[in-house]
């Protein structure tokens, strides 16, 4: 699945938009300001009706404008010749709508499956040093795209937490027994399915992570949520007092993490920014692959500054990965020497000043 047309129409700063990008590697090179970002939102938009810089939408229409459209052609396989579906989203100051093979959509989990995709930017390395909260999503974005009926686990279960939640402050210890039936049940197979996706995720992972790091040995190690020498639903039960007092559900899945060991030591304490960086990297890299495992292409993967904090080496491994890869990658730097020469044949090299683009 790749984007072959992009049309952005009143997006931050970018001035109206048509593109046909490369099926495989897509780089974007322009000045600070340009509009690099701006143009991996649109495509972020399009595939996901969020922005991975605000969670105020509004904040992406051009100032002055009263809308913005993102719309585009997935093809099926990016080497498919022949069809390709339209998607488009388009976000007024009060209300959005979604389409997708020219009817409206109801639900972003619908666009979620069109055009799977990830995203690398400079914050990204809060998926290592940041909120345990980034890493459930990491994982439940790649269960998800293994097995589609997980997202609806995930509302059950979260339905469960914040009922089971409201009784607790409400001090109604005696109403709580259904709601535990219904976390255990639901906590159990997510965390079943959470396990199962990082046993998956490892040999990619490591393989990835060994090009940076090159003689260290890796891990991912899961942290389920609750002491796991007991069933969910007994932790639950064993809970309801200490519960009661802090008006929360303490054990379950939505306490769940994963950290990456690197020589057994977690790299979290440990390693550099640029090493954080690089592991981040190879996290996403490992999901990209285990989705094209899955479904014969992974769909997009953006990579924001992707020069920025990597030496000469580095870069040199990372563009080494992303080369022959059935994925569709958009890159963006600000120079064209920080790598257009070591630039597989299969790419498109665009070039934005001042919100326009054009082909190089
Ligand atoms: N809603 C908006 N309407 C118009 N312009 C906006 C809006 N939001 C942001 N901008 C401007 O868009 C410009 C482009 O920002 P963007 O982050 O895309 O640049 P960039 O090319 O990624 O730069 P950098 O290399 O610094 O990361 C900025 O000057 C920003 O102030
Ligand atoms: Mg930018």
């Amino acid at each position: 699945m790749s984007l072959v047309r992009l049309d952005v129409v009143g997006l931050r700063n970018l001035a109206p938009i048509s593109v046909e990008p490369h099926p495989r590697l897509n780089l974007l090179v322009g000045a600070n300001a340009s509009g690099k970002t701006s143009l991996l939102e649109a495509v972020y938009l399009l595939a996901r009706a969020r922005s991975f810089r605000t969670s105020q939408i509004g904040q992406l229409i051009r100032f002055g404008a009263s809308e913005l459209t993102v719309a585009g052609r997935v093809a099926a396989d990016a080497d498919a010749g022949g069809g390709s579906m339209p998607i488009g989203i388009r976000i007024g100051r009060r209300e959005r709508e979604l389409q997708i093979g020219g009817r409206p959509a109801q639900s972003s989990a619908e666009l979620l499956q069109v055009l799977p995709l990830l995203v690398i930017q400079p914050a990204g390395i809060a998926l290592i040093d940041g909120a345990p909260k980034l890493r459930r999503q990491f994982l439940d974005f790649g269960v998800f795209h293994r097995q589609p009926g997980y997202l609806d686990v995930c509302r059950r279960y979260a339905k469960a937490l914040h009922q089971r939640n409201a009784l607790l402050r409400a001090g109604q210890a005696a109403a709580l027994k259904p709601w535990d039936r219904e976390l255990a049940r639901y906590g159990i197979m997510m965390h079943e399915a959470r396990g199962d996706y990082l046993e998956r995720l490892t040999p990619f992972f490591n393989e990835i992570g060994g090009r940076f790091f090159s003689g260290s040995h890796f891990a991912l190690r899961m942290q389920p949520g609750w002491d796991l020498s007991l069933p969910l639903a007994m932790a639950l039960e064993n809970d309801v007092a200490t519960d009661l007092r802090h008006g929360h559900t303490q054990s379950g899945p939505h306490k769940g993490d994963f950290s990456v060991l690197l020589d057994q030591r977690p790299v979290r304490a440990y390693v550099s920014r640029g090493q954080m960086k690089l592991l981040v990297y190879a996290l996403l890299l490992a999901q990209s692959r285990l989705m094209e495992e899955r479904i014969g292409t992974a769909g997009c993967v953006l990579i924001d500054d992707v020069a920025s904090e990597l030496d000469e080496n580095n870069k040199n491994i990372l563009l080494e990965l992303l080369r022959g890869r059935p994925t569709q990658f958009f890159i963006t730097a600000t120079s064209r020497e920080a790598i257009a020469d070591r630039l597989p044949t299969e790419s498109a090299v665009f070039e934005m000043a001042q919100g326009r683009l054009s082909q190089a």
